[in-house]
C-alpha cells in the first residue's frame, strides 16, 4: 500500500506568505472598488538594473548562434560568476572563500532546506521564534519533529528573539547541532555584531555544530560595524554554511539566482566520531538533485559585479532603505515600538494587539497588506511586519492611511 509522507498533516494548513494572499485576494474578490497597497511578502517591485538586463539580452544572443550557444553549464555554476562572487562578496572584505567553495542555485528558500539532506536525521536542530517559515516547514516536512503543540514542534529547540535579548537569540541552553542564523533578520530587521557572532562561531567548534547562515539581506547591511559574511568571524569556516540572494541585492525575485558557500574544512562527523567534510557531501547532492541557473541569468548576475551594476544595486538597495526609513518615521510617530529597516527592508513593529487582528485591521481599513509576526512564530505574537519593498509614491500612501487608521 502507498503510504503519504504524514509528515505534512502536520505543518499549517498553508504556507504562511500563501495563506496572506488567499486572504489578499478573498478581500478583493469582495470589494472590486478598493485599492490595495502590498507591504507583505518581500518581493522586490523595481527593474533589474540596466547592467544585469544588458548582461541577460547579450547572453540570449549567444544562445541563438551555434558557436556561442551552451548545453549544461557545470552543475555548481560557472567559474566567471563564482571567480566575481568570492572576489567582491568575500574577499575583499577579508573573508577567506574561494571560488570552488561557491554553489551557485536557484533561491535560499531551497538551498536552506534542502542542506538538511546531508546530515542525519536524528540530530538536533535549533531555529530562531520568529523565523522565516522556511527553517521550520523544512524540518517537519523531513521528518524532524514531533507534533505541534501549544505554538511549537516537539523536538525543535526554538530560541526566542524578543525586546529583552534585542531580537538576537541567547545560545541555547541545551546541547544542539545545526543551528538556524538569519542576520540581517527577517522577519526582524535585525543585525548582530561581530562579537556576538563571534560567541556563536566558538558555541558551534565547542559543541560540535554546524550554523546555517542566511545572509540574503546582507546587501542592506550600511553600518560599517556589522558584519557582512560569518566568515569575517575567525575560524568560522570550520562550523559554518552560508546563503546569498540575488534576489533582494539586485532584484532577482522573478529571475532567480542566488548561491551557497561550503567551505572546504567545513565537518560534520558519523556515528564513530570520525569527521568529514561537508563540500563534498553537499556537491553530490547539488550534481544529483539540481539542474543548474540558466546561462543567461548567470551572466546577468555576474554583471552586478561590473562597475555600473554595482552602482546601480547600490542604487536600488538605497530606495527601498527609504521606503523603510519613512516606515520607522511613520510608525515611531504613531508611538509604536519598531525595530529594523536601518540595515534591512523590513520592520518589526509591536502592535499591541493580535497580529492577525493587527492584519485584517490595516486590509479593511486602510487597504494595506502586511505580515502578521505571529506567522513566523510564537514570539512573534503581537508584532507585524511592514515590508518595504513597494514605490516609494506606494509607501508614502500606505502610510498615510495607516496613520489616518491608528489615530
Ligand atoms: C519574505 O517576505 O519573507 C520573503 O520574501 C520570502 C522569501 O524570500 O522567500
Amino acid at each position: 500500500m502507498i503510504r503519504v509522507n504524514e509528515n505534512y498533516f502536520k505543518l499549517q494548513a498553508s504556507y504562511l506568505f500563501s495563506e496572506i494572499a488567499k486572504r489578499v485576494s478573498d478581500f478583493q474578490a469582495a470589494h472590486a472598488d478598493k485599492d490595495i497597497i502590498k507591504l507583505g511578502i518581500g518581493d522586490v517591485t523595481r527593474a533589474l538594473p540596466r547592467a544585469c538586463i544588458d548582461a541577460l539580452h547579450k547572453a540570449v544572443d549567444e544562445m541563438g548562434h551555434d558557436r556561442t550557444f551552451r548545453g549544461y553549464g557545470p552543475e555548481q555554476g560557472y567559474l566567471f560568476l563564482r571567480e566575481k562572487i568570492a572576489a567582491a562578496d568575500f574577499q575583499a572584505r577579508g573573508a577567506d572563500v574561494s571560488a570552488d567553495e561557491i554553489f551557485i542555485s536557484d533561491g535560499t528558500k531551497c538551498d536552506s532546506s534542502n542542506i538538511q539532506e546531508i546530515f542525519d536525521a536524528g540530530i538536533k536542530i535549533a531555529i530562531p521564534d520568529p523565523v522565516y517559515p522556511v527553517y521550520l516547514d523544512a524540518s517537519v516536512m523531513a521528518g524532524r519533529t514531533g507534533k505541534f503543540q501549544n505554538g511549537r514542534f516537539e523536538g525543535i529547540c526554538y530560541m526566542a528573539s524578543n525586546r529583552e535579548n534585542n531580537f538576537i537569540p541567547d545560545l541555547p541552553a541545551e546541547p544542539v547541532d545545526l543551528i538556524y542564523l538569519c542576520f540581517p533578520n527577517n522577519p526582524t530587521g535585525a543585525t548582530i555584531s561581530r562579537e556576538l557572532l563571534q560567541s556563536w562561531v566558538d558555541y558551534a567548534r565547542e559543541n560540535k555544530a554546524v550554523i546555517l547562515y542566511d545572509a540574503a539581506y546582507e546587501a542592506f547591511i550600511q553600518d560599517d560595524g556589522v558584519p557582512r559574511s560569518i566568515y569575517e568571524i575567525p575560524n568560522a569556516r570550520e562550523v559554518a554554511i552560508e546563503f546569498r540572494s540575488f534576489s533582494k541585492t539586485a532584484g532577482f525575485t522573478g529571475t532567480r539566482c542566488a548561491y551557497t558557500v561550503v567551505p572546504k574544512n567545513c565537518v560534520a562527523f558519523d556515528g564513530e566520531g570520525t569527521r568529514h567534510a561537508l563540500h563534498p557531501l553537499w556537491n553530490r547532492r547539488h550534481c544529483t538533485k539540481f539542474n543548474g541557473v540558466s546561462y543567461p541569468v548567470q551572466r546577468a548576475a555576474e554583471a552586478v559585479y561590473s562597475d555600473e551594476g554595482a552602482v546601480q544595486v547600490k542604487e536600488l538597495v538605497g530606495y527601498y532603505l527609504k521606503n523603510a526609513a519613512l516606515i520607522r518615521q511613520e510608525i515611531t510617530g504613531l508611538g509604536l515600538d519598531c525595530i529594523g529597516g536601518q540595515n534591512s527592508p523590513y520592520v518589526w513593529i509591536d502592535g499591541k494587539m493580535d497580529s492577525w487582528d493587527f492584519f485584517d485591521l490595516l486590509l479593511n481599513r486602510a487597504g494595506v497588506v502586511c505580515t502578521p509576526g505571529s506567522g513566523f512564530g510564537k514570539c512573534g505574537h503581537g508584532y507585524i511586519r511592514i515590508s518595504a519593498f513597494n514605490s516609494f509614491e506606494n509607501v508614502r500612501r500606505a502610510m498615510a492611511r495607516i496613520r489616518e487608521t491608528l489615530t
